[in-house]
């Protein structure tokens, strides 16, 4: 064994001010003048509707960006796992809303630490959840906010019937520590639907189902104060449907793959805001060029990433990720000229690749502008 080398460590990905040419790669960027439209735009389609903004925290994991979120008017923030919540409470957020269910001792520690610092609510879809979360939060001291989440055609978690959900409304209305918050009513399958109109068309059957609950709720004289629901896709049609109170949409900031392929017709146009760089590093294969970003960089759970932009964009076809190669088809003879290029791809999954990073490098006329840190990455608890 040599001595240790204290500070041995790999050169930072970049600095501000530098090209983005000459930024270390595989890097994940983020296209500021995009992102700045998709912000300022899902927030006006909000306000436009009267319907309140909780951007989903999971597809970004920043706490800059969270900020900049709330900043443009954002009412607070989701996160899918308690433990991603933790550098946003610890930054000084203060409205969260766990959009998922959750069970077991360390989950209810963390509820009840949460609530100690945010205003916090939370997901139940079982009576026996209901219970646990009301005997830690009266250990702990501490009153949380419960949503029902009903299923409106997920078939995920949530309760798919009346008297589930009474069950569920009047479990919560009876525990001093717990307030009913109202309804979570999401459908992720919604989301994803390419064409407009099949998406609009998912999106209202998903709100009226909701509304047949809300008006459950209230015959029984069951105030409903939010439903909560909605992601990217769907934004437009939650706004108008007078049934959702609020949206939770979490890729607008970025676009990914699958939601680039989607047609955009409407109010919400989202503009491409984050690409993954990567560097040619091997030709020696004719019709092959191989760079540095596959698996450990790129999720691949919704397709391969594509070519953005850069030499050979248009003859070029990323086609098998492996662990830290990706391979490219080249369609035109020439690939040894294309070693040392620096590609622009754009990931399938934004939520995923996210997750693989430790920092955006946020890049305005050709140059970093911004470095933020992915302080929820790897936090799945
Ligand atoms: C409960 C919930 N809400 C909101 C979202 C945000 O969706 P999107 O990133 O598609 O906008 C998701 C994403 O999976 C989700 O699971």
């Amino acid at each position: 064994m040599n001595e240790p080398v204290r500070n041995l460590k790999p050169p930072v990905l970049a600095r501000i001010g530098d090209r983005v040419e000459d930024v270390g790669t595989p890097a994940l960027l983020v296209d500021l003048d995009a992102f700045d439209h998709n912000l300022a735009q899902m927030q006006a389609l909000a306000d436009a509707g009267g319907v309140a903004l909780r951007p989903h925290a999971k597809a970004h994991k920043s706490v800059a960006i969270a900020q900049r979120q709330i900043a443009a008017g954002a009412v607070g923030i989701c996160c899918q796992k308690l433990s991603e919540a933790y550098p946003f409470a610890a930054t000084g957020i203060a409205s969260i809303h766990i959009s998922n269910e959750f069970v077991g001792a360390d989950k209810l520690a963390m509820a009840v630490e949460l609530a100690r610092y945010v205003d916090l609510s939370i997901c139940v879809d079982d009576v026996r959840q209901v219970a646990a979360v009301a005997a830690a939060a009266t250990a702990g001291g501490v009153r949380i906010t419960a949503l029902a989440e009903v299923d409106v055609g997920q078939g995920r978690c949530g309760v798919d019937s009346a008297e589930a959900l009474i069950r569920l409304a009047d479990a919560i209305g009876n525990a001093p520590s717990l307030r009913f918050g109202g309804l979570q009513a999401y459908h992720g399958g919604a989301q994803h639907l390419a064409h407009w109109t099949r998406r609009r068309d998912a999106a209202r059957r998903a709100a009226e189902q909701a509304h047949d609950y809300v008006r459950l709720l209230h015959a029984r004289g069951i105030a409903c104060p939010v439903v909560t629901g909605g992601g990217s896709g769907t934004a437009e049609f939650d706004c108008e449907s007078g049934v959702y109170t609020e949206i939770q949409p979490g890729s607008y900031v970025f676009l990914d793959g699958h939601y680039g392929a989607s047609e955009w017709p409407g109010r919400f146009q989202p503009r491409q805001a984050l690409f993954l760089s990567a560097t040619v590093m091997s030709t020696a294969r004719a019709g092959v060029a191989v760079c540095d970003a596959g698996l450990k960089s790129v999720a691949v759970d919704s397709g391969l990433p594509r070519l953005w932009s850069g030499p050979g964009s248009e003859w070029l076809r990323y086609v098998a990720a492996n662990d830290e190669h990706g391979v490219l088809q080249v369609l035109d003879e020439n690939n040894q000229a294309l070693l040392g290029s620096k590609l622009w791809l754009v990931p399938g999954h934004c939520d995923p690749t996210a997750n693989l990073h430790a920092q955006y490098v946020c890049c305005r006329n050709g140059r970093v502008a911004e470095l933020w840190d992915i302080a929820a990455r790897g936090l799945s608890r």
